[in-house]
């Protein structure tokens, strides 16, 4: 009897020791991001605009032109969520502000990145109602870009295509859904179901992967070319585009029940999670012959972490797979492989990202979306922990 006291008292103490060991793990994961984005803070202080990425010592920085502006103050909400500092607070909302402008431009299809991550966190975290009207604006420029023939938002402005529409433009709509749902309006809500309805029709091959640009003719809707910008060719899965897909597919299926985006945002997966290597950071595309010598990019890892960890909260079949992938994505994350130390990186959280390969863009840098969605998907999966 005293045997088996000691070893249930033993057993305990090793579960309590293992839990404390993980808290502490945690915490200082936390600590150390903190210090981090400190630094990045304190760095990249500028009136009007944010850092982008950081190569060779020096700053890209971001104006309110450009795609990626809402990251630096959407990473710092989500600080801001993780450790309740309220100097998080201001640093977010200083850095939110400053990009009132976005809201009234309508020669951008990216104005859910930019405003949604920024002002619509902003909004959902403080109910401050200034924050609010930038996202109902903005929601209101974007839509101005929806084309009745085509059935999409337009995409870019510049190149050749008469009317492109690429896999990242599904990541703006969950602004357009959360307009709906604000103002009671549901025009916003039937765009979105009509973008990706046209999407789904179009941008997805038999595997399941997706091209990057389906180019439209507006005078009837029909599909004029599919093809490639940031890819390796028009016929390789693009790696942070199958993210994209896979991320606003179970958004479509958050905001709307219905199950066909369910079965596509599966479909997308059963496509990638094969196809990642051993520690599940994706290369950034998932046809480069030269695989496994090239690059990461760990912007598609983080975004797909992140939309893992809300696909597997769905009755999908292959749940725990999808949990499990997203953990082990941000393990690798949160190793010294892809997270920078403190001081180093130009303030970024994470190393690696690539922009823009076929225009030797940002290659093999820190970019501020993978930060963003890096931070989401570690607020995902502690709110699971929890
Ligand atoms: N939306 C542009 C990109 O993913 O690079």
């Amino acid at each position: 009897m005293r045997h088996k006291i000691f070893l249930l008292g033993l057993l305990v103490s090793m579960l309590s020791c293992s839990n404390k060991i993980e808290k502490k793990v945690d915490t200082t994961l936390l600590q150390d991001l903190d210090a981090q984005l400190t630094f990045f803070a304190d760095k990249t202080s500028n009136p009007t605009e944010v850092a982008r990425s950081f190569e060779n010592g020096k700053y890209r920085m971001a104006s309110i032109k450009d795609w990626t502006c809402g990251f630096p103050s959407g990473t710092m909400w989500y600080m801001y969520e993780l450790t309740g500092d309220e100097k998080w607070r201001t640093n977010a909302a200083d850095n939110t502000l400053k990009l009132d402008g976005l809201q009234y431009r309508t020669n951008s299809h990216d104005l859910g990145f930019m405003a949604f991550c920024s002002f619509g966190n902003a909004y959902r975290l403080t109910g401050d109602e200034k924050y609010k009207e930038v996202v109902l604006q903005a929601s209101e420029s974007l839509i101005t870009r929806f084309d009745e023939k085509v059935g999409c938002i337009r995409s870019w402005d510049h190149g050749d295509w008469d009317f492109p529409v690429i896999i990242d433009n599904m990541m703006n709509l969950e602004m357009l859904f959360w307009a709906s749902k604000v103002t009671g309006d549901q025009k916003y809500k039937k765009i979105c179901i009509s973008h990706a309805d046209v999407t789904m029709e179009n941008h997805f091959r038999d595997d399941m992967s997706s091209w990057h640009v389906v180019g439209y003719n507006p005078e009837n809707g029909s599909v004029e070319v599919k093809q490639t910008h940031q890819g390796l060719k028009d016929d390789s899965a693009w790696g942070r585009g199958q993210a994209w897909g896979l991320y606003g597919y179970t958004v479509m299926f958050r905001e709307t029940g219905d199950i066909k985006y369910l079965d596509l945002a599966s479909k997308i997966a059963e496509f990638m999670l094969p196809n990642l290597p051993k520690d599940k950071v994706s290369y950034w595309d998932y046809n480069d012959p030269k695989i496994p010598d090239t690059y990461r990019d760990v912007s598609a890892a983080a975004i797909t972490a992140s939309a893992l960890f809300e696909l597997q909260s769905y009755n999908v079949d292959n749940k725990k797979v999808y949990l499990k992938t997203a953990n082990e994505i941000l393990a690798s994350l949160n190793s010294d492989k892809y997270r920078a130390k403190q001081g180093e990186n130009g303030g970024f959280l994470l190393m690696h990202s690539v922009g823009n390969m076929p225009k030797d863009s940002e290659v093999d840098v820190p970019i501020n979306y993978a930060d963003y969605y890096y931070l989401e998907a570690l607020k995902r999966q502690r709110k699971l922990l929890k």
